[in-house]
């Protein structure tokens, strides 16, 4: 698998602050200020009369690399929904490089352009790959940018051919991902967010639809972005011991609340909760 000098060697990766889109009002300069990536302030979600959120407080630096775990149904994939703009928060706000995605500087919901404009410093990958099927894996990589960046297809080509590379699979440029494992299929979504230059990726559970000989490839690739890469990643996984390897801090979940979080070294050997030491005991064991 990718080593971290393959990784360096290879080299497509600009520090995070220095590929941010420049704005017409300069706003790339004042992301790299910026204290935060990502706040969560006091954000509440409900559906309904189920509350999956309740007052959450998360900040976290720009590249730093936050694992949340916890329960099923404790509302993980929900804090990432929220920070991709799939779901508004019912109460409280959420900022991205200090400008938020739910309010405007008047305080009124922010207007669909400026959401997408915000929205595009982030890119998530999903348990499903999501890939298009009747696109070759090229054709996949090259649609955002060519369209959402707008981009030639000959400078989409290239940076696809870069990122093909930092997940080992340049040879696999004109399949179709039918023809692909899901470990492949995973490491082509991964290319794919990585290609739009996120500073903050989202990573859910991305290796929970595959079988455990493929998930290790899959997880290798992102050891490797932890170590090289200067893009803030929040990830949700079940897979403590990769946990432990890429994060600088856990935060540990349970019924919509962070109940602990700390360095990987503290929560999983001095846990202070009972509901943590339960947690990781249940995920241990099975
Ligand atoms: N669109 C939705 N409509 C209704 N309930 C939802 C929706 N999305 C999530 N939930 C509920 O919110 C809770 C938290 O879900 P989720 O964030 O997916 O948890 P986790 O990722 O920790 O397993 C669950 O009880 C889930 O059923
Ligand atoms: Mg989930």
């Amino acid at each position: 698998m990718l080593s971290a000098v393959e990784f360096s060697r290879s080299g497509p990766f600009v520090p995070a602050a220095a590929a941010a889109p420049m704005e017409a009002d300069g706003s790339a300069n004042r992301s790299q200020q910026a204290m935060w990536s990502i706040e969560f302030e006091k954000v509440s979600k409900s559906f309904g009369a189920h509350r999956v959120l309740v007052d959450l407080d998360l900040h976290v630096r720009p590249g730093e690399k936050v694992t949340l775990i916890g329960p099923s149904g404790s509302g993980k994939t929900t804090v990432l929904r929220l920070a991709m703009t799939l779901e508004k928060p019912t109460g409280g706000d959420i900022r991205v490089f200090g400008e938020s995605i739910v309010f405007d500087a008047a305080g009124k919901p922010i207007s669909g352009s400026q959401e997408a404009r915000i929205r595009r410093r982030c890119g998530m990958v999903f348990q499903q790959f999501n890939l298009f099927p009747h696109l070759t894996v090229l054709q996949n990589l090259i649609l955002a940018p060519t369209t959402v960046l707008r981009q030639s297809r000959e400078q989409a080509e290239k940076s696809a051919f870069e990122y093909l590379r930092i997940v080992g699979l340049e040879n696999k440029v004109h399949a179709y991902p039918a023809q692909l494992s899901g470990g492949q299929q995973q490491r082509i979504a991964i290319a794919r967010a990585l290609i739009l230059r996120p500073e903050i990726l989202l990573l859910d559970e991305i290796t929970s639809a595959l079988d455990p000989e493929l998930a290790g490839e899959v997880l290798d690739v992102v050891r490797g972005l932890a170590q090289e890469s200067k893009v803030t990643l929040l990830i949700v996984t079940h897979e403590m011991r990769f946990a432990r390897d890429v994060s600088d801090r856990i935060v540990v979940f349970d019924a919509g609340r962070i109940i602990e979080q700390g360095s990987p070294e503290k929560i999983f050997t001095n846990p202070e909760s009972e509901r943590t030491r339960a947690f990781l005991r249940s995920i241990l064991n099975h």
